[in-house]
């Protein structure tokens, strides 16, 4: 296990370290929830009904947290959901977890908006998953298709909730813009955290 990585025990202790890790904008950008955050908390509640039955004194030796999914075998029954401009929050952001994804045997969602060209995430050592905003035209739909199909991957996810472009205050609250616009207060948030002098 990477040395930064050892203080790292939990999920949550992830979003810790990435606040401090990094440019408050940036953080706003892949924290950030709807508006004033209701659907975000009634999701949260919704999972939180959710809990494992322990049962004792059952023959544990064989079993496993395999699932098929599609006709493929998965070592986990969870993947990484598309999370679109990623490489703004690591160096080639989608291509690492991509890449992580498949190394872990589980699946990765490439994201309509990946900075990455989706033929460099494709593949053996990346995902066999596009996700995808559709284009206004047939003409477009048919393109983008047809590329996506080329690549490689084996599962389109069409996003559907996004017929016009969401009100993105909480963004805009933590000084992030797409595409980035250099300010004052993106290099002041840069500079400003816990020794990190900056992405690139
Ligand atoms: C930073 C961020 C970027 C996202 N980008 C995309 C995207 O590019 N395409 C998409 O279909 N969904 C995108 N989503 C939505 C997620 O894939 C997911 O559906 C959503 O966050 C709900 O899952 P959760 O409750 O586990 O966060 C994004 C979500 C976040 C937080």
């Amino acid at each position: 296990m990477p040395h930064r990585l050892e203080h790292i025990l939990s999920l949550n202790d992830f979003e810790r370290a990435a606040r401090r890790h990094l440019p408050r904008p940036l953080f706003g950008y892949v924290t950030s929830v709807a508006e004033d955050g209701i659907t975000s908390q009634s999701s949260r509640e919704a999972f939180d009904k959710y809990a494992f039955l322990p049962r004792a004194l059952v023959n544990v030796s064989g079993v496993s947290t395999e699932t098929e999914l599609f006709g493929r075998r998965y070592a986990y029954p969870f993947g990484i959901a598309p999370m679109g401009i990623s490489a703004l929050t690591a160096y080639r952001g989608d291509q690492v977890l991509a890449q992580a994804a498949a190394d872990s045997g589980i699946p990765m969602i490439v994201s309509g908006t990946s900075l990455i060209p989706m033929e460099e995430l494709s593949g053996a050592k990346g995902s066999d998953w596009f996700q995808a905003y559709l284009p206004g035209t047939p003409e477009e739909i048919d393109a983008l298709l047809a590329r996506v199909e080329q690549t490689g991957f084996n599962n389109l996810v069409v996003t559907v909730d996004y017929a016009v472009p969401p009100n993105p205050e909480n963004h805009r609250r933590a000084g992030f813009s797409s595409p980035l616009r250099p300010s004052l207060r993106l290099a002041w948030g840069w500079y400003g955290r816990d020794g990190y002098s900056g992405l690139f």
